[in-house]
C-alpha cells in the first residue's frame, strides 16, 4: 500500500489565505455595524423615570384625575404620551394614585361617573365598578382591581412612576 502524500498546491493555499482574511477583515468591518443596528432592541428597558404631577397641598380626600406626560423609548424613536392617574389621600393621609385604564378591556374609569353608585370608580363600556381604593366590585365585568401607579413626594410635589397591579406598586 503506497502513501499518498496530500500536498496543497499554491493555487489551494492562497484561496485557504485570501478567505481567511477576508472572513477576519469582513467580520471587523460588520461586528460594529450589527451590534449598532440591534443595540437598542437588546437593551433591557430603561426603568420609567419619575414624572412631577401634582403638588402634595392640592391632593384631597376626593380622588382627583390628573393629566401628565412620560417619554417613551420604542428601540429607536422616542416620544411622549399621555397619562392619567386619579389621586386622593386615604384615610391614613397616605397618596393613592390610580391608573384609570379598567381591567377588563381598557376603557377609562371615572370617579362617580355613575349617580346610581356614588363614591365609586365606573367604567361606561361595560358598567364596571371598582370601589375608592381600586378594588373591582364583585359581579361586575372588571376582573381585577385598578394598577396603583408607583410614586414619591420630593420637595412638596408628587412624581409618578410606573402603574403595576396591586400587590406589586
Ligand atoms: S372596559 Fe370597563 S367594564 Fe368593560
Amino acid at each position: 500500500m503506497s502513501e499518498k502524500k496530500h500536498r496543497v498546491s499554491r493555487r489551494q493555499f492562497l484561496n485557504y489565505t485570501l478567505t481567511g482574511v477576508g472572513g477576519f477583515m469582513a467580520a471587523g468591518i460588520l461586528s460594529p455595524m450589527v451590534r449598532f443596528a440591534l443595540d437598542p432592541i437588546l437593551k433591557e428597558e430603561a426603568g420609567q423615570d419619575m414624572v412631577a404631577v401634582a403638588q402634595v397641598k392640592d391632593i384631597t380626600t376626593e380622588p382627583q384625575r390628573f393629566d401628565f406626560k412620560v417619554k417613551v423609548k420604542d428601540a429607536w424613536y422616542e416620544s411622549e404620551e399621555p397619562r392619567s392617574a386619579w389621586v386622593f389621600k386615604d384615610e391614613n393621609g397616605d397618596i393613592v394614585a390610580l391608573s384609570p385604564i379598567c381591567k377588563h378591556l381598557g376603557c377609562t374609569v371615572n370617579w362617580n361617573g355613575d349617580k346610581n353608585n356614588p363614591n365609586r370608580f365606573f367604567c361606561p363600556c361595560h358598567y364596571g365598578l371598582y370601589e375608592k381604593d381600586g378594588t373591582n366590585v364583585p359581579n361586575t365585568p372588571p376582573p381585577a382591581p385598578l394598577d396603583r401607579y408607583e410614586y414619591e413626594v420630593k420637595d412638596g410635589t408628587l412624581y409618578l412612576g410606573k402603574a403595576k397591579p396591586r400587590g406589586e406598586a
